[in-house]
């Protein structure tokens, strides 16, 4: 018998990508013989994979770190690593003034993350936030084994091109890539060799896709959602998150075409005052958006919408807020995030006079309201329905599994447990807050 194995703890915060990031360099130091654990305090090397999106997300980590000193006092082997967007933003600072932090590692170079603890381990303080031309995932490796859940993230483009005015994402992230097909669909089918049912396609502009296809052609996300389609036993495919700009005809008619393709989407509008839009450097006006709904609608009539959008924007007056009040009850969301705009270093909104604060907060709750409404409605509007689910898990009472609807609502079904990642028809019983309730059918 060796030494016990090295034990890693990873701890996410932010968007999707992040989450399947952290996965990734999980099973990188998994193939370097260290396992996971869910106890900090158990752990050799802690990574804090952040969020650097608004300030309160960023703010997370340096609580966090301060939380983990103890553990440090305790056990002097202790590395503990910082990730993610916060990592690329703010790395050098990190390392200056955080004596607690061994390694910093951007969003572009996780593929580097067992050489950057090798050198923290010899007692280096290593940071690495470059962004390399080299595909990282070509180096991350893949897990192989059953799949914890039925669902799973596949990462297809990264970075940003379109510079929001309020935004750090092209900053933290870099320039658009997409991967190529032939990896996506290698990708794919391990996932589904290893259980997998339900794969929803991660991008900062997953819909802008357009990567390198067999002969050099060029994919678009359609093409690729397509001949994902064509896998057998992947049962559903989402995509998340989408720009107005970059919904293509295609990808507009493939959501009425194929049937694996969820009718659920995250369109994020932001606002919707034109004057506000123009200003946030968004280049679509409320109409724009609102054309791109109604095609959409015209394709598959029972598409569920989600969005984002943010309040007390810099000039943001009371007359730009009822303009966005009226879009979301022109479009009718079936769930959407408000946020009170959060001034960002480095964009250029930062150097903006901002609205009050207390302005913008009571915005944010009278714009809340309205979306709760909204998602209650869309909650109740499913009593009564037939639908289909896919189990993910066990619920919280005995004999009861709960999983996604179509249209992404949580439902808790009584179910044995070998039919989690499975698809069932369920008829809805009763609506609660932020799940359904339903019958095997
Ligand atoms: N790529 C996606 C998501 C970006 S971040 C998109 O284009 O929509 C997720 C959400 O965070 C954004 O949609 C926006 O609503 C919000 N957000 C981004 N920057 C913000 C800021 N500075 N203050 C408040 N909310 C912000
Ligand atoms: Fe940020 Fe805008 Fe890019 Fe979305 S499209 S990631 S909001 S800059
Ligand atoms: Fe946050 Fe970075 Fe995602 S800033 S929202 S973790 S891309």
């Amino acid at each position: 018998m060796g030494a016990a194995p090295k034990k890693l703890h990873v701890k996410t915060w932010g968007c999707q990508m992040n989450v399947y990031d952290s996965e990734r360099m999980a099973e990188a130091m998994g193939a370097e013989g260290w396992v996971a654990t869910d106890r900090p305090e158990d752990a050799d090397l802690i990574l804090l994979n952040t969020c650097h999106i608004r300030e309160k997300a960023s703010e997370k980590m340096y609580s966090e770190l301060g939380r983990l000193k103890p553990l440090k006092a305790a056990n002097p082997d202790l590395k503990i690593g910082v990730a993610g967007c916060v990592a690329q933003a703010e790395g050098a600072e990190i390392v200056a003034r955080q004596p607690a932090v061994d390694l910093v590692v951007g969003p572009q170079t996780y593929h580097r993350l067992p050489a950057l603890v090798a050198r923290a381990e010899a007692g280096e303080r290593a940071i690495d936030t470059e962004m390399p031309d080299e595909d990282k995932f070509e180096h991350l490796a893949r897990a192989r084994g059953p799949a914890a859940r039925p669902t799973a993230f596949l990462t297809v483009q990264e970075g940003c091109d379109k510079f929001c005015a309020f935004c750090v994402v092209p900053y933290t992230r870099g320039a658009e890539v997409s991967r190529p097909t032939a990896r996506l669909l290698d990708e794919a089918r391990a996932l589904v060799d290893r259980g997998v049912r339900e794969i929803t396609l991660l991008g900062q502009n997953v819909n802008g896709y357009h990567g390198e296809g067999p002969g050099g052609r060029t994919w678009s996300l359609a093409d690729l959602v397509g001949a994902l389609a064509e896998i057998e036993g992947l049962l559903r495919i989402r995509y998340t998150t989408s720009h107005p700009n970059d919904m293509t005809g295609d990808l507009i008619a493939a959501h009425g075409a194929c049937a694996k393709l969820m009718p659920y989407l995250h369109l994020p509008v932001q606002s919707g005052s034109d004057r506000i839009l123009r200003s946030m450097n968004r280049r679509h006006t409320a109409g724009d958006y609102l054309a791109v709904v109604d095609r959409l609608r015209a394709a598959r009539p029972d598409l569920a919408f989600s969005g984002d959008f943010i309040v007390g924007f810099p000039g943001e007056t009371a007359a730009d807020f009822e303009d966005t009040l009226r879009l979301v009850e022109r479009v009718g969301y079936a769930q959407a995030y408000a946020f009170r705009y959060s001034a960002r270093p480095g964009t250029p909104a930062a150097e903006r006079e901002a609205v009050p604060a207390a302005l913008a907060t009571e915005r944010l709750h009278r714009l809340q309201a309205l979306l709760e409404a909204q998602q209650a409605e869309a909650q109740r509007a499913m009593v009564g329905r037939e639908t289909t689910v896919l189990f993910e898990k066990r619920g919280r009472r005995p004999g009861q599994l709960v999983g996604k609807s179509e249209h992404l609502h949580a439902v808790h079904v009584d179910a044995p447990d070998a039919a989690i990642g499975t698809v069932a028809r369920v008829r809805i019983r009763e609506a609660a807050t932020h799940s359904l309730g339903g019958d095997l059918l």
